[in-house]
């Protein structure tokens, strides 16, 4: 990322999230173009960042919209993602959530049970019309990731098994108000191992064949996100042998191949950058004490996940210490055992890796207003969220009538 990080901390303060869209526009490249001369379809996974300037971003580059709430279908549209390329997913979507998406007439929804085809249907019904579907299977197929991100067991809550999938197609296929398009499978997210990935993408091409053979005739087949990242020394899985164990599934079959990439698209496309506030020692232990925290930035805390860490403009010998925030939580950091030289009040530190699942899983513990968000491009620089203050937060409860408590 080539900018200068303290005029950016000058002019935007810290915490702050910083994108290089230029960066984002390479990686789609990069997994559309891994598609090349396929019938293909990049529906960005939202959750994984979902400010309004990436998805518009994306849009524009032709990417379409794995959204799984009525918010980020919202949000997509609002971006100007085509209805026709966005996919409505999620284990437990609610009644108006579903009202709204066929509305929207957007192009399908991943069904995870048999109760939620049904009601589906019953919805659809009410509006006179042909939901369009696909059933996510779960394959169980160890997808080798951290257990919390672990999706293609049957011991994790998504999807359905083979068999009851092919219940549900055979069901849907009868229905009038269902019109079973496609299908869905997502094992895990950052994946690094290749295998588990196309031996999913065999048991599902499979089904799909035994479908066919039954007249039910599918569209789309969507292979989930799941496409793992470099945070610190991880060989990722590259794109073309991806793109060929998916083609190589489905070989001969009449399928559009549809992708839903998260981390793949924002992890290494942000930064996290955040102040030093005071260096401290307690007893053999040293602690870097920063402005940013588990509030901004959740998954050390979470997953422990690691995160690379590094003083801008600072040398000097370096001993190792744990970044750790503000808020009230022993599991409030984001490093440990980072090696660092000595740091003063106002050094920046620049968090790695952090543009997916980042900002969108910060929240206002301890009444921290959350970060501003920035964007790069073409070596220019744009806000694209400003910082929350005081009065954003209290608004919802300034709006309710206190009279009762005077
Ligand atoms: N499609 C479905 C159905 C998903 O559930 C997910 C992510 C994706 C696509 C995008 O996966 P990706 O390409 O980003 O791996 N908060 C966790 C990650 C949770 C992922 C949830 N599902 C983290 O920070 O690691």
């Amino acid at each position: 990322m080539s900018l200068d990080i303290k005029t950016l901390v000058e002019k935007y303060n810290t915490p702050l999230y910083v994108y290089d869209f230029d960066n984002i526009t390479r990686r789609y490249e990069e997994l559309k173009g891994a598609f090349d001369g396929k019938k293909s379809l990049v529906a960005y996974a939202v959750k994984s960042n979902s400010n309004l300037a990436v998805i518009r971003h994306l849009a524009k580059q032709g990417a379409g919209a794995d959204c799984v709430s009525i918010g980020e279908i919202k949000r997509a549209l609002k971006a100007g993602v085509e209805r026709y390329k966005i996919i409505f997913s999620g284990v437990g979507k609610r009644d108006d959530e579903i009202r709204y998406a066929l509305k929207e007439q957007i192009l399908f929804i991943n069904l995870e049970s048999e109760a939620e085809m049904k009601r589906v249907e019953m919805i659809a019904k009410e509006f006179d019309m042909e939901a369009r579907i696909s059933i996510r299977v779960n394959p169980n197929v160890d997808p080798k990731t951290h257990p919390y991100i672990s999706t293609g067991l049957h011991e994790n809550k998504f999807g359905v098994s083979i068999d009851s999938a092919k219940r549900m197609y055979i069901y849907a296929k009868k229905s009038k108000n269902l019109n079973p398009i496609g299908i869905h499978f997502h094992i895990g997210s950052q994946l690094t191992e290749l295998a588990p990935i196309a031996e999913a993408c065999g048991i599902v091409a499979d089904l799909v064949r035994s479908l066919n053979a039954i007249d039910i005739d599918i569209k789309f087949f969507d292979v989930g996100g799941g496409l793992g990242v470099v945070y610190d020394s991880e060989v990722t899985i590259k794109t073309e042998a991806y793109a060929l164990a998916v083609t190589q599934a489905i070989k001969g079959l009449d399928l559009t191949i549809v992708n839903e990439p998260g981390r793949y698209m924002m992890a290494n496309s942000g930064i996290f950058l955040t102040k030093v506030l005071y260096e401290k020692q307690n007893g053999e232990k040293r602690f870097v004490v920063v402005d940013g925290a588990m509030n901004d930035l959740l998954r050390p805390s979470l997953y422990s996940a690691y995160h690379k860490i590094e003083a801008v403009q600072r040398d000097g010998e370096k001993s190792l210490a744990d970044v750790v925030g503000p808020v009230c939580e022993s599991g409030d950091f984001l490093g440990k055992d980072v090696e660092l030289p000595i740091m003063n009040h106002n050094d920046i530190l620049v968090v790695h890796s952090a543009g997916a699942y980042g900002f969108t899983m910060s929240s206002n513990y301890n009444t921290r207003n959350r970060s501003a968000e920035v964007a790069l491009m073409g070596g220019e620089d744009y806000l694209i969220r400003q910082r929350e203050n005081f009065q954003d937060q209290i608004r919802l409860e300034e709006a309710c009538d206190t009279s009762w408590q005077s």
